[in-house]
Protein backbone atom coordinates (compact mmCIF):
# COMPACT_ATOMS: atom_id res chain seq x y z
CA UNK A 1 0.00 0.00 0.00
CA UNK A 2 2.84 2.06 1.14
CA UNK A 3 4.23 1.97 -2.75
CA UNK A 4 0.83 2.40 -4.46
CA UNK A 5 0.60 5.60 -2.04
CA UNK A 6 4.17 6.49 -3.60
CA UNK A 7 2.05 8.03 -6.82
CA UNK A 8 -1.49 7.61 -6.15
CA UNK A 9 -1.09 10.55 -3.83
CA UNK A 10 -1.06 12.00 -6.36
CA UNK A 11 -1.58 10.44 -9.37
CA UNK A 12 -5.61 9.40 -10.66
CA UNK A 13 -7.02 11.11 -7.77
CA UNK A 14 -10.38 11.88 -9.61
CA UNK A 15 -10.68 8.18 -10.43
CA UNK A 16 -13.04 5.81 -8.56
CA UNK A 17 -10.82 3.27 -8.73
CA UNK A 18 -7.91 4.93 -7.23
CA UNK A 19 -10.22 6.92 -4.54
CA UNK A 20 -10.85 3.15 -3.09
CA UNK A 21 -7.31 3.01 -2.90
CA UNK A 22 -6.82 6.15 -0.49
CA UNK A 23 -10.10 4.84 1.48
CA UNK A 24 -8.37 1.68 2.40
CA UNK A 25 -5.21 3.78 3.02
CA UNK A 26 -6.83 5.95 5.05
CA UNK A 27 -8.36 3.21 7.17
CA UNK A 28 -4.68 1.46 7.28
CA UNK A 29 -6.28 -1.59 5.75
CA UNK A 30 -5.02 -3.54 3.22
CA UNK A 31 -6.02 -4.54 -0.19
CA UNK A 32 -8.32 -7.32 -0.45
CA UNK A 33 -7.38 -10.34 -2.43
CA UNK A 34 -10.12 -11.46 -4.34
CA UNK A 35 -8.75 -15.22 -5.79
CA UNK A 36 -10.33 -15.48 -8.97
CA UNK A 37 -8.37 -18.89 -10.07
CA UNK A 38 -8.28 -20.97 -7.29
CA UNK A 39 -8.28 -24.62 -7.40
CA UNK A 40 -9.43 -26.31 -4.02
CA UNK A 41 -7.32 -27.74 -1.88
CA UNK A 42 -7.18 -31.04 -2.47
CA UNK A 43 -5.61 -30.27 -6.56
CA UNK A 44 -1.45 -29.32 -6.24
CA UNK A 45 -0.38 -26.94 -8.99
CA UNK A 46 2.83 -24.73 -9.34
CA UNK A 47 3.61 -22.15 -11.76
CA UNK A 48 6.74 -23.27 -12.07
CA UNK A 49 6.77 -25.91 -13.80
CA UNK A 50 4.40 -24.42 -16.40
CA UNK A 51 6.62 -21.80 -17.28
CA UNK A 52 9.94 -23.31 -17.54
CA UNK A 53 8.17 -25.63 -20.44
CA UNK A 54 6.91 -22.74 -22.15
CA UNK A 55 3.30 -22.61 -21.33
CA UNK A 56 1.86 -18.93 -22.24
CA UNK A 57 0.00 -17.70 -19.36
CA UNK A 58 -2.83 -16.39 -21.56
CA UNK A 59 -3.47 -20.48 -22.43
CA UNK A 60 -4.93 -21.09 -19.13
CA UNK A 61 -5.68 -17.32 -18.32
CA UNK A 62 -7.17 -16.17 -21.01
CA UNK A 63 -6.15 -12.74 -22.54
CA UNK A 64 -5.99 -11.04 -18.83
CA UNK A 65 -4.60 -7.42 -20.71
CA UNK A 66 -8.13 -7.49 -22.85
CA UNK A 67 -10.66 -8.08 -20.05
CA UNK A 68 -11.92 -5.30 -17.69
CA UNK A 69 -12.47 -7.24 -15.10
CA UNK A 70 -10.34 -10.27 -15.00
CA UNK A 71 -12.75 -13.63 -15.18
CA UNK A 72 -11.62 -17.32 -14.91
CA UNK A 73 -9.75 -18.05 -17.68
CA UNK A 74 -10.16 -21.76 -19.82
CA UNK A 75 -8.16 -24.00 -17.78
CA UNK A 76 -9.38 -25.05 -14.19
CA UNK A 77 -11.16 -28.35 -14.68
CA UNK A 78 -9.43 -31.51 -14.37
CA UNK A 79 -10.82 -32.26 -17.90
CA UNK A 80 -8.56 -29.30 -19.23
CA UNK A 81 -5.54 -30.07 -17.21
CA UNK A 82 -5.63 -33.17 -18.22
CA UNK A 83 -6.15 -32.65 -21.88
CA UNK A 84 -2.71 -30.75 -22.52
CA UNK A 85 -0.95 -33.11 -20.31
CA UNK A 86 -2.09 -36.39 -22.62
CA UNK A 87 -1.15 -33.62 -25.32
CA UNK A 88 2.52 -32.62 -24.22
CA UNK A 89 3.19 -35.50 -22.62
CA UNK A 90 3.19 -34.65 -18.86
CA UNK A 91 2.44 -37.32 -15.90
CA UNK A 92 -1.68 -37.91 -16.18
CA UNK A 93 -1.27 -39.74 -12.59
CA UNK A 94 -3.38 -39.11 -10.59
CA UNK A 95 -0.84 -38.38 -7.95
CA UNK A 96 0.72 -35.47 -10.19
CA UNK A 97 -2.26 -32.98 -8.92
CA UNK A 98 -3.32 -35.37 -6.01
CA UNK A 99 -0.74 -35.18 -3.56
C1 LIG B 1 4.89 4.57 -10.47
C2 LIG B 1 3.57 5.11 -10.17
C3 LIG B 1 2.45 4.19 -9.77
C4 LIG B 1 2.46 3.23 -8.79
C5 LIG B 1 3.60 2.83 -7.86
C6 LIG B 1 1.12 2.65 -8.77
N1 LIG B 1 0.34 3.26 -9.72
FE1 LIG B 1 -1.61 2.91 -10.03
N2 LIG B 1 -1.63 4.22 -11.59
C7 LIG B 1 -0.54 4.97 -11.96
C8 LIG B 1 -0.92 5.76 -13.14
C9 LIG B 1 -0.02 6.74 -13.90
C10 LIG B 1 -2.28 5.45 -13.41
C11 LIG B 1 -3.15 5.98 -14.55
C12 LIG B 1 -3.76 7.26 -14.10
C13 LIG B 1 -4.56 7.89 -15.22
O1 LIG B 1 -4.93 7.20 -16.19
O2 LIG B 1 -4.83 9.10 -15.07
C14 LIG B 1 -2.68 4.48 -12.40
C15 LIG B 1 -3.96 3.96 -12.30
C16 LIG B 1 -4.38 3.14 -11.28
C17 LIG B 1 -5.76 2.70 -11.06
C18 LIG B 1 -6.97 3.11 -11.87
C19 LIG B 1 -7.15 2.15 -13.00
C20 LIG B 1 -8.46 2.41 -13.72
O3 LIG B 1 -8.46 2.28 -14.95
O4 LIG B 1 -9.47 2.71 -13.07
C21 LIG B 1 -5.75 1.86 -9.98
C22 LIG B 1 -6.94 1.14 -9.35
C23 LIG B 1 -4.39 1.77 -9.51
N3 LIG B 1 -3.60 2.56 -10.32
C24 LIG B 1 -4.00 1.01 -8.44
C25 LIG B 1 -2.69 0.87 -8.02
C26 LIG B 1 -2.27 -0.05 -6.99
C27 LIG B 1 -3.19 -1.02 -6.23
C28 LIG B 1 -0.94 0.12 -6.83
C29 LIG B 1 -0.02 -0.62 -5.91
C30 LIG B 1 -0.01 -2.07 -6.01
C31 LIG B 1 -0.53 1.16 -7.79
N4 LIG B 1 -1.61 1.57 -8.49
C32 LIG B 1 0.75 1.65 -7.92
C33 LIG B 1 0.69 5.03 -11.36
C34 LIG B 1 1.11 4.19 -10.35
C1 LIG C 1 -0.87 -24.35 -16.93
C2 LIG C 1 -1.82 -23.31 -16.64
C3 LIG C 1 -1.31 -21.97 -16.16
C4 LIG C 1 -0.34 -21.18 -16.74
C5 LIG C 1 0.49 -21.44 -17.98
C6 LIG C 1 -0.28 -19.97 -15.92
N1 LIG C 1 -1.18 -20.06 -14.89
FE1 LIG C 1 -1.49 -18.67 -13.44
N2 LIG C 1 -2.80 -19.92 -12.49
C7 LIG C 1 -3.17 -21.16 -12.96
C8 LIG C 1 -4.01 -21.80 -11.97
C9 LIG C 1 -4.63 -23.19 -12.10
C10 LIG C 1 -4.14 -20.89 -10.88
C11 LIG C 1 -4.89 -21.11 -9.57
C12 LIG C 1 -3.93 -21.84 -8.64
C13 LIG C 1 -4.53 -22.25 -7.32
O1 LIG C 1 -5.70 -22.04 -7.03
O2 LIG C 1 -3.77 -22.84 -6.51
C14 LIG C 1 -3.37 -19.70 -11.25
C15 LIG C 1 -3.27 -18.55 -10.49
C16 LIG C 1 -2.63 -17.39 -10.92
C17 LIG C 1 -2.67 -16.11 -10.22
C18 LIG C 1 -3.48 -15.81 -8.98
C19 LIG C 1 -4.81 -15.41 -9.59
C20 LIG C 1 -5.95 -15.10 -8.70
O3 LIG C 1 -7.09 -15.20 -9.19
O4 LIG C 1 -5.78 -14.74 -7.53
C21 LIG C 1 -1.92 -15.22 -10.95
C22 LIG C 1 -1.69 -13.74 -10.65
C23 LIG C 1 -1.39 -15.94 -12.09
N3 LIG C 1 -1.84 -17.26 -12.04
C24 LIG C 1 -0.58 -15.39 -13.06
C25 LIG C 1 0.02 -16.09 -14.10
C26 LIG C 1 1.01 -15.54 -15.02
C27 LIG C 1 1.53 -14.10 -15.01
C28 LIG C 1 1.34 -16.54 -15.88
C29 LIG C 1 2.38 -16.54 -16.99
C30 LIG C 1 3.74 -16.21 -16.57
C31 LIG C 1 0.55 -17.71 -15.51
N4 LIG C 1 -0.22 -17.40 -14.43
C32 LIG C 1 0.58 -18.91 -16.17
C33 LIG C 1 -2.82 -21.72 -14.16
C34 LIG C 1 -1.83 -21.26 -15.00
C1 LIG D 1 -1.22 -26.18 -21.97
C2 LIG D 1 -0.61 -27.33 -21.32
C3 LIG D 1 -0.83 -27.60 -19.85
C4 LIG D 1 -1.95 -27.34 -19.09
C5 LIG D 1 -3.24 -26.69 -19.54
C6 LIG D 1 -1.67 -27.82 -17.76
N1 LIG D 1 -0.41 -28.36 -17.72
FE1 LIG D 1 0.51 -29.14 -16.05
N2 LIG D 1 2.18 -29.47 -17.15
C7 LIG D 1 2.32 -29.23 -18.50
C8 LIG D 1 3.65 -29.67 -18.93
C9 LIG D 1 4.22 -29.59 -20.33
C10 LIG D 1 4.29 -30.20 -17.77
C11 LIG D 1 5.64 -30.86 -17.67
C12 LIG D 1 6.72 -29.87 -17.48
C13 LIG D 1 8.04 -30.59 -17.29
O1 LIG D 1 8.23 -31.67 -17.81
O2 LIG D 1 8.85 -30.02 -16.55
C14 LIG D 1 3.34 -30.02 -16.67
C15 LIG D 1 3.61 -30.38 -15.36
C16 LIG D 1 2.70 -30.31 -14.31
C17 LIG D 1 2.99 -30.69 -12.95
C18 LIG D 1 4.32 -31.16 -12.42
C19 LIG D 1 4.45 -32.63 -12.65
C20 LIG D 1 5.62 -33.19 -11.92
O3 LIG D 1 6.00 -34.31 -12.29
O4 LIG D 1 6.15 -32.56 -11.01
C21 LIG D 1 1.84 -30.53 -12.23
C22 LIG D 1 1.61 -30.79 -10.77
C23 LIG D 1 0.83 -30.01 -13.15
N3 LIG D 1 1.41 -29.89 -14.40
C24 LIG D 1 -0.48 -29.73 -12.80
C25 LIG D 1 -1.41 -29.14 -13.66
C26 LIG D 1 -2.75 -28.76 -13.28
C27 LIG D 1 -3.38 -28.98 -11.91
C28 LIG D 1 -3.32 -28.21 -14.38
C29 LIG D 1 -4.70 -27.62 -14.54
C30 LIG D 1 -5.10 -26.58 -13.59
C31 LIG D 1 -2.33 -28.22 -15.45
N4 LIG D 1 -1.18 -28.81 -14.98
C32 LIG D 1 -2.56 -27.74 -16.72
C33 LIG D 1 1.40 -28.69 -19.34
C34 LIG D 1 0.14 -28.24 -18.97
C1 LIG E 1 -3.17 -32.76 -14.57
C2 LIG E 1 -3.82 -32.67 -13.30
C3 LIG E 1 -4.76 -33.75 -12.83
C4 LIG E 1 -4.59 -35.12 -12.91
C5 LIG E 1 -3.45 -35.87 -13.57
C6 LIG E 1 -5.72 -35.70 -12.24
N1 LIG E 1 -6.55 -34.71 -11.75
FE1 LIG E 1 -8.25 -34.99 -10.67
N2 LIG E 1 -8.59 -32.96 -10.64
C7 LIG E 1 -7.76 -32.05 -11.19
C8 LIG E 1 -8.34 -30.73 -10.99
C9 LIG E 1 -7.76 -29.41 -11.47
C10 LIG E 1 -9.55 -30.92 -10.28
C11 LIG E 1 -10.52 -29.85 -9.77
C12 LIG E 1 -11.55 -29.58 -10.81
C13 LIG E 1 -12.56 -28.56 -10.37
O1 LIG E 1 -12.40 -27.88 -9.37
O2 LIG E 1 -13.55 -28.46 -11.10
C14 LIG E 1 -9.68 -32.36 -10.07
C15 LIG E 1 -10.74 -32.97 -9.40
C16 LIG E 1 -10.82 -34.32 -9.11
C17 LIG E 1 -11.87 -34.94 -8.33
C18 LIG E 1 -13.06 -34.23 -7.71
C19 LIG E 1 -14.14 -34.19 -8.75
C20 LIG E 1 -15.34 -33.42 -8.33
O3 LIG E 1 -16.33 -33.54 -9.04
O4 LIG E 1 -15.29 -32.65 -7.35
C21 LIG E 1 -11.60 -36.28 -8.27
C22 LIG E 1 -12.41 -37.35 -7.58
C23 LIG E 1 -10.38 -36.49 -9.04
N3 LIG E 1 -9.91 -35.27 -9.52
C24 LIG E 1 -9.78 -37.72 -9.22
C25 LIG E 1 -8.68 -37.98 -10.04
C26 LIG E 1 -8.16 -39.30 -10.37
C27 LIG E 1 -8.74 -40.62 -9.85
C28 LIG E 1 -7.09 -39.11 -11.19
C29 LIG E 1 -6.22 -40.16 -11.87
C30 LIG E 1 -6.96 -41.08 -12.76
C31 LIG E 1 -6.92 -37.66 -11.37
N4 LIG E 1 -7.91 -37.02 -10.66
C32 LIG E 1 -5.91 -37.07 -12.11
C33 LIG E 1 -6.55 -32.28 -11.82
C34 LIG E 1 -6.00 -33.51 -12.11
Amino acid sequence: MQLCMGCHKTVGKDMQEVQKLIRLWEQRRPIEWLKVNDLPDFVYFTHKRHVSADVACETCHGQVEKMDRVSRGPIHSMESCVNCHLERKASVDCWTCHK
